[in-house]
């Protein structure tokens, strides 16, 4: 006997339009989550979408032998701007793999261990900038450290120094980057027409910002060829050792403009972090004892070596990515088998979906799952320390993503976490502002704290 997938009650012929607000759909899925659980479904516009949002039944979900990335909705949507680069490629599309395997040797540990002076380079930057700011001001950590990230993102990948961490105001790719996303994300739920006639415009100008950005990093490099071989120069000249393609110039935008879009992920991360530090003073004692004693107190200068050594720092990063859900989820379909479109079973025969049925995995549910976590809204870098971090189920831990089609930039994400977190917490104290802020997340291929303000200061 299967249970029936439960879905909202939704309106006659409009179905659950009124239960996903197009404006805010991650909050309205965590919601969901919150109401019915593990599984769940709705109905919009004729299409069915299955939510899985505990931990044992996304980690099932994650078998590769069994499932794979679904490349529907949104994803197809972002096509527009990105086209059939890593993160939006078909599974039957061949650039993918060439592409896979000219950038992941970039974007290795070891690869990424090279920036390592870069990614601290520009850290400190915003670090003086909050230090000579004036202890009295506010402001949004999130929209600094939005260029912190994609400052970073282009002096590391594209050897490019961008100077837009002292700008005042956000750098338009921040800008272009959030119209692009936006729009991938409310298309699929709106009439084809209206897409077109009303919204067109918005999804083509943030998209010539982007390539226009592109456009101008590839030809600053054939200006001023450096000899440094970085991502950039990786997409410019290596060849696949698989197929000994190139990518094509088009190719190259491509592929630069993903990787803005998929780091802009970290800077939500850090400022849901600076969130959970200011409510968790006790945490910020401890990692100071740590880094006092590994780095060596406020002056102390951060090294590559001191980074593996940092196990509390750590799992303030770790715990930050399960609770913040900063990128809130991935998409998964069963793998077509040809000919069968026998329904698939999960958990056993507990459920069962069609064949060919678009899933999305809500991290907000999976990641606070109290089938595994004690206290799951609880900031608590423990439990993402040494053993207790190992002993967790693998479907907690995917706030990177899945497999094959994972986050190809996730040790640069690593590294870049760390270096901010551990310096931020060495050199700043931040003081709350609104003693009453009740967290609300927005956003679209990521979530973050929506009007967050701080004050900052250098740590006594
Ligand atoms: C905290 C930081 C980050 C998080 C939480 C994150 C999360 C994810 C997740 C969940 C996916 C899977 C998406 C899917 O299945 O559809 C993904 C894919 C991807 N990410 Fe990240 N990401 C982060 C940072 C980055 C950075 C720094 C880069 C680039 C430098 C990047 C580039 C990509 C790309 C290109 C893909 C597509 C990979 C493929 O399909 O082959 N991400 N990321």
């Amino acid at each position: 006997m299967t249970t029936p997938i439960p879905q909202p009650p939704g309106v006659p012929f409009l179905g659950n339009i009124k239960d996903v607000d197009p404006g805010n759909t991650w909050w309205s899925l965590k919601s969901l989550a919150e109401k019915y659980g593990e599984i769940f479904k709705i109905k919009v516009l004729g299409h069915e979408i299955v939510f899985v949002a505990s931990a044992a039944l996304a980690e099932e979900i994650c078998d590769e032998k069994r499932f794979r990335k679904y490349v529907g909705g949104p994803i197809v949507e972002i096509r527009y701007t990105v086209h059939d680069s890593l993160f939006a490629a078909y599974h039957h599309e061949e650039s993918w793999g060439v592409a896979h395997r000219i950038i992941a040797p970039l974007l290795s540990p070891e690869a990424v261990a090279e920036h390592f002076d870069e990614v601290l380079l520009c850290t400190q930057e915003l670090i003086s900038k909050w230090k000579s700011r004036g202890a009295d001001q506010k402001f949004q950590p999130l929209k600094e450290l939005n260029n912190l990230s994609l400052e970073t993102t282009a002096l590391t990948l594209l050897g490019k120094k961008l100077d837009c961490i002292n700008a005042p105001q956000e750098h338009p790719v921040v800008r272009a980057m959030e119209d692009a996303t936006s729009e991938a994300m409310k298309r699929p739920n709106r009439p084809k027409l209206l897409n077109w006639l009303v919204y067109g415009g918005k999804f083509k100008r943030a998209t010539k910002t982007l390539r226009g950005f592109a456009a101008e990093c590839v030809a600053h490099r054939n200006q001023h060829s450096t000899g440094r071989q970085d991502l950039l120069w990786a997409l410019m000249n290596a060849t696949d050792p698989e197929t000994g393609k190139k990518l094509t110039d088009e190719q190259v935008i491509d592929e630069i403009v993903t990787m803005p879009i998929g780091s802009s992920t970290a800077p939500c991360a850090l400022t849901s972090m600076v969130l959970y530090l200011l409510r968790n003073p006790q945490v910020v004692v401890k990692a100071r004892e740590e880094l006092d004693r590994v780095v060596g107190g406020r002056t102390g200068a951060l090294k590559r070596e001191h980074i593996p050594q940092l196990d509390y720092v750590q799992g303030i990063v770790r715990e930050t990515l399960r609770l913040s859900n900063a990128a809130p989820g991935f998409n998964i379909e069963p793998i077509p088998k040809k000919g069968d479109t026998s329904p698939v079973l999960l958990q056993g025969g507990k459920y069962q979906i069609a064949h060919n049925q678009p899933m999305i995995i809500v991290l907000a549910g999976v990641n606070r799952d109290p089938a595994v976590f004690e206290d799951p809204l609880e900031f608590r870098p423990e439990r993402m320390m040494g053993e207790s971090f190992e002993k967790l189920p693998a479907g907690v831990k995917k706030w990177f993503g899945n497999g094959k089609r994972a986050c190809i930039g996730k040790h640069w994400a690593w590294e870049f976490l760390m270096v901010v977190t551990a310096k931020l917490i060495q050199e700043i104290d931040f003081e709350v502002v609104d003693e009453d802020y009740v967290l609300k997340q927005d956003g679209w291929f990521n979530v973050r704290p929506i009007d967050f303000y701080v004050k900052a200061k250098a740590r006594v």
